[in-house]
C-alpha cells in the first residue's frame, strides 16, 4: 500500500441532532455503540462523488503522479450510484486512467476483499498498480423511520494503492469467509423480490442487530487468529489492531480475546459511525495522521458483514504513505499533524517482492 485517501462529508450528525428526530438519545447511542456522530451526504452527493473525493485527497498527500500506472480499479461498495455502469468505471473515467475498473459487494468486508483482490492481480502480473476504494453514501439507504439501524451509519470513503513493494512491508496475509446462511439477518433488496429461503428483501437497509452482534464477536476472534497464524505472527506481534468501525462494544471484545491494550486499537467510530467499506481505510488514516503508525508496524485488520462476510489481514507497514496536512485538505477525522512520509514514487524504486 504505497498511497492513501480518505474523504468524509462536510455535514456532522450529532447523537443529539437525532434525538430532535426519532425515539432516542446520546445516553442510549453511546453507551450501546460508541458512536458520538456520524458524516452525512449532501441530498446530491452519491458515493462515485465520495471516491473522487478520496482520491482528489490521495493525489493531495501524495502528489500528481501518485495515479501513474494504475491499470485497475477496484470499488467496494454496497450503496453504488447505479447497478450498472460501476462506480469503478466513473472513478477511472474521472482521473483518465488506463484502467480495467469492476464493482466488489462484500457488504463492510468489501474493503478488505478489495485488498485480497489486488494482492492477487499484482502478484501474478496482471495488474501494476490497482487503485483500492471503499465508498458508502449509506445514509441515503437506512431507514429512518427504524431507530435500532438509524443511528448507526455514517457515509465516506478511503483509496489506496495497492503495487509491489520490498520486503518486509505489504500484506503478509489476508482471508476472506462467508456463511451465506445468514443473509436474512442484515440485507437491502434490488433486482430480487426475496432471498432463497423466502425471506422478503427489504427496500431500506433490514438488520437483526443482536444476530449480527453474536456472529461479528466470534468472527472478528477465529478470522484474526487466522490472519495473524497466516502472517507467521503471534498476536504479541500486532502494533495496531485496525477493526471495522461498527460498535466499540464489538471492538473491545474483539481487543479483549486477542489480549492487545488498548493503546494498540485504533477506534473512530465516534467520530464515523459504521461507514461499512470505508471504515478501515478511515481508521488507517486516523492512525497515520495522528502519528500511531510507523514504517515496520504489524497491522491487523478485520471486517464482517452482510452476507453474512468476513475478512482480515496482517498489513506490514511501509514508509510511502503520506499522512494529511501537506496541502490545503486535512481528512475529517485528522486533529493532530502526523509524521512526515516520503512519497509513493519510492515504491516503484525499490523493486518489489510483496503486494
Ligand atoms: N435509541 C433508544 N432505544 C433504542 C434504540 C435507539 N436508537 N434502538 C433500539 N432501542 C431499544 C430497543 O427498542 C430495545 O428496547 P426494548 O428492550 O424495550 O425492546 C432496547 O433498546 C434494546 O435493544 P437491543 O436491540 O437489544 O439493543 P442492543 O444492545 O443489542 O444494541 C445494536 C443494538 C447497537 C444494533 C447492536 O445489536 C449491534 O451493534 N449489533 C451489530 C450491528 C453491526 O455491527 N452491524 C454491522 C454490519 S452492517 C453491514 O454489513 C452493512
Amino acid at each position: 500500500m504505497t498511497a492513501l485517501g480518505v474523504y468524509a462529508p462536510a455535514k456532522i450528525v450529532t447523537n443529539d441532532d437525532l434525538a430532535q428526530i426519532m425515539d432516542t438519545s446520546d445516553e442510549w447511542i453511546t453507551t450501546r455503540t460508541g458512536i458520538k456522530r456520524r458524516h452525512v451526504s449532501a441530498d446530491d452527493e452519491f458515493t462515485s462523488d465520495l471516491a473522487f473525493r478520496a482520491v482528489e485527497d490521495l493525489l493531495r498527500r501524495h502528489g500528481p503522479d501518485a495515479l501513474a500506472g494504475v491499470d485497475m480499479v477496484l470499488v467496494a461498495t454496497n450503496t453504488p450510484d447505479a447497478l450498472f455502469p460501476s462506480t469503478a468505471a466513473l472513478v477511472q473515467a474521472r482521473f483518465g486512467l488506463r484502467a480495467g475498473a469492476f464493482d466488489l459487494l462484500a457488504a463492510c468486508p468489501g474493503w478488505l476483499y478489495a485488498l485480497s483482490v489486488a494482492k492477487a492481480y499484482v502478484e501474478s502480473g496482471q495488474a501494476k498498480r490497482v487503485l483500492a476504494i471503499g465508498a458508502e453514501a449509506l445514509t441515503k439507504v437506512v431507514d429512518w423511520d427504524d431507530r435500532a439501524t438509524a443511528v448507526l451509519f455514517g457515509d465516506g470513503a478511503g483509496a489506496v494503492v495497492v503495487e509491489a513493494v520490498p520486503e518486509p512491508y505489504g500484506l503478509r496475509s489476508v482471508v476472506v469467509g462467508a456463511d451465506g446462511s445468514g443473509a436474512g439477518h442484515l440485507h437491502l433488496g434490488s433486482v430480487g423480490r426475496c432471498l432463497p429461503d423466502g425471506s422478503q428483501l427489504s427496500d431500506k437497509l433490514y438488520m437483526n442487530g443482536r444476530e449480527v452482534y453474536k456472529f461479528a464477536v466470534r468472527v472478528m476472534n477465529t478470522a484474526t487468529i487466522e490472519a495473524v497464524d497466516k502472517a507467521g505472527l503471534t498476536s504479541d506481534d500486532v502494533s495496531l489492531f485496525v477493526p471495522h468501525q461498527a460498535n466499540l462494544r464489538i471492538i473491545e471484545a474483539a481487543r479483549d480475546r486477542l489480549g492487545l491494550p488498548e493503546e494498540r486499537v485504533i477506534v473512530t467510530v465516534d467520530e464515523y459511525g459504521n461507514n461499512s467499506t470505508a471504515s478501515i481505510p478511515l481508521a488507517l488514516a486516523h492512525a497515520l495522521d495522528h502519528g500511531r503508525v510507523a514504517p515496520g508496524d504489524h497491522l491487523l485488520l478485520v471486517s464482517f458483514g452482510a452476507g453474512l462476510t468476513w475478512a482480515a489481514a496482517v498489513l506490514t507497514w511501509g514508509p510511502w504513505t503520506a499522512a494529511a496536512g501537506g496541502g490545503d485538505f486535512v481528512a475529517p477525522g485528522a486533529r493532530t499533524a502526523g509524521p512526515d512520509a516520503t512519497g509513493p514514487s519510492a515504491a516503484s524504486e525499490l523493486g518489489a517482492t510483496t503486494a
